[in-house]
Order: structure tokens, then sequence, then C-alpha cells
């Protein structure tokens, strides 16, 4: 995890609150988000969690509060300078995968980067980037022929093909079968550490929580840090996600025993790619 010269963090979210009408969404939201990371937030259904990402990507303008993107406040700028922030340095990656039925896999790639004044060589970045991420075989393919897993493989590589800075994700593995998900932890992992993504990412899967750096859960309004506990007796509770530390799992109950099994296979597959970046 590393701050840039001037020690200011990637993105910076300072006593966010938001209402919608009378009812309080979210009323003390406080964190930060380093190149190289996985956040995860979770927290129950119709909490505000998209919501959250929405205010992140500049969609949402809370009631209060400062979103810093490398020390600017993007809740200070106008819709049209905070849409080219979002095309420039945030990628999207949805439950349902939103690509479109009518274009192959290699041009759903594509897709943002037409909306990118800044986007140079599209083609030949989504090349690179299909065959970083191993999609060479269904590139082709039109998204209705793919499984959800192979369809959510392609709505990363589309989400990161504008080379964002930061990576929102809603509930990605939320509708694909345990390997599937299993696969696409393992993208984000190669993405965050290989290419220094940073990835804020919504879920209650237990691999993605469990391979993440920071775990924060949103409830009653307010976004706590959780401690992963299971080195509790060795090390003391990170209080601030300003620790490069990463911070352990929760005790070793049988689910984390496999937890934690599966995490190793999961850091075996992640070191067992390739080790070319994507530009
Ligand atoms: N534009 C909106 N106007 C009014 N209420 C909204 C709006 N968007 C979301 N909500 C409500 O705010 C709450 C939080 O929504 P959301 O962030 O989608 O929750 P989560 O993603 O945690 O399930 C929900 O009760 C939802 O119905
Ligand atoms: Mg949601």
């Amino acid at each position: 995890m590393k701050k840039n010269k001037q020690n200011i963090s990637l993105l910076k979210v300072e006593n966010i609150k938001l209402k919608f009408g009378s009812r309080m969404i979210l009323s003390d939201v406080n964190f930060s988000v380093e190149p190289g990371t996985i956040t995860v937030i979770t927290g129950k259904s119709g909490c505000g969690k998209t919501t959250l990402l929405g205010i992140i990507s500049g969609l949402l303008k809370p009631n209060d509060g400062k979103v810093y993107f490398k020390g600017k406040n993007i809740l200070r700028w106008g819709d049209i300078r905070r849409s080219f922030y979002r095309s420039k340095n945030i990628g999207f990656i949805f439950q349902f995968f939103n690509l479109l039925n009518d274009y192959s896999a290699f041009e759903n790639i594509l897709l943002p980067t037409m909306f990118n004044p800044f986007a140079r060589n599209a083609s030949k970045k989504a090349k690179e980037l299909i065959e970083y991420l191993n999609l060479k075989a269904i590139s082709s393919n039109h998204p209705e022929t793919l499984s959800g897993g192979e369809r959510q493989r392609i709505a990363i590589a589309r989400a990161v093909i504008n080379n964002p800075d930061i990576i929102l994700a809603d509930e990605p593995t939320g509708n694909l079968d345990d390997e599937s998900a299993e696969d696409i932890n393992n993208l984000f992992i190669k993405l965050a550490k290989e290419n220094n993504k940073a990835f804020v990412i919504v879920t209650h899967d237990h691999r993605i929580v469990e391979n993440s750096d920071f775990h924060y859960h949103l409830s009653d309004t307010a976004l706590v840090l959780q401690t992963k506990t299971k080195n509790r007796s060795k090390k003391p509770a990170a209080k601030k996600p300003s620790s490069i530390a990463k911070i352990k799992p929760a005790g070793k109950t049988s689910q984390n025993k496999s937890d934690s099994t599966s995490r190793k296979n999961t850091k075996k597959a992640a070191k067992k790619t390739s080790a070319k970046k994507t530009k």
C-alpha cells in the first residue's frame, strides 16, 4: 500500500452524510483507499452499500461530506468534470454483468473507451488485456453464449480497459457458482497486486472478504472497520486502515478453516498467473 509523494491517499471519503427524503442512509462514513489494495464492504440488504459506491464514483451527491480523489474533492466539481473523472479513473463491475448482447465480448470490452476522451490505441489495449486475462478463446463470442463466470471475466476486462486507478464492484460474484467466483476473486487479486489497482468491493462472498486488505461493515448508517482476528494473540487490532499490514482473517471455526485453505489456493493460483502488465 503506497501513498504518493505528498502522502495523499488515492481516495479519501470524509464524514459522508446522505438522506433519501427524511431517511438517513449514511451518517458516519470515513475511509481511505490506496493503490494495490482490496477493500470490502459488507452490510445487510438496503443499508446503503450501492449508494456509497455511487457517491465514490461521483454519480450521487451526498448531503454533506467530502470525496477526495488524489487530494481533490470531486464533490466541488460540476457534472461534466465528474463524468470525466468517472470515465478516466473508475471501473465498474456489476452483479449481473451489464454486458450488451448485440456486441461481441471484444466490442463490450472496448465500450468504455468510446466515452473516454483520453482513450488512445483502444483496440490494441483490448487485445493485450484479452491475452493478460486469458480471454482469447471467448473474445469473439456474444455474451448470451457465455457462462456467468465468462461474462464476468469480460466485464472485468471492460472495467479496466481505460486503465482506471479504482475499480468498484457491486456483488460481483453474487450470481456465480463457487468455481467461477473463485476465478473472479483470483482476477481481482491479480489486478490489485500486479497492476496496483485499488478495489472497493461490496460483497458477502467469504473468499473475497478473506482475501481483502480491509473489511468494513456498514450498519445503522455507519461504516466500521472490521478487525480480522485470526492472529489476535500475536498482533494488536488495527484501528485505522493506514497500516500496511494485512489484517488477518477471523477466529478459526470450521468455516474459517476451509476459508483459509481456499485462500492459500487462491494465492497459489494468483502467483501462477502471468506477470505481464496491462498498460
Ligand atoms: N434514489 C433513491 N431514492 C430513494 N431511496 C433510495 C434511492 N436509492 C436507494 N434508495 C433506498 O436507499 C436504501 C439503500 O439502498 P442501496 O444503497 O441500494 O442498498 P444496498 O446496496 O445496501 O442493498 C434502500 O432502502 C433503497 O430502497
Ligand atoms: Mg446494492
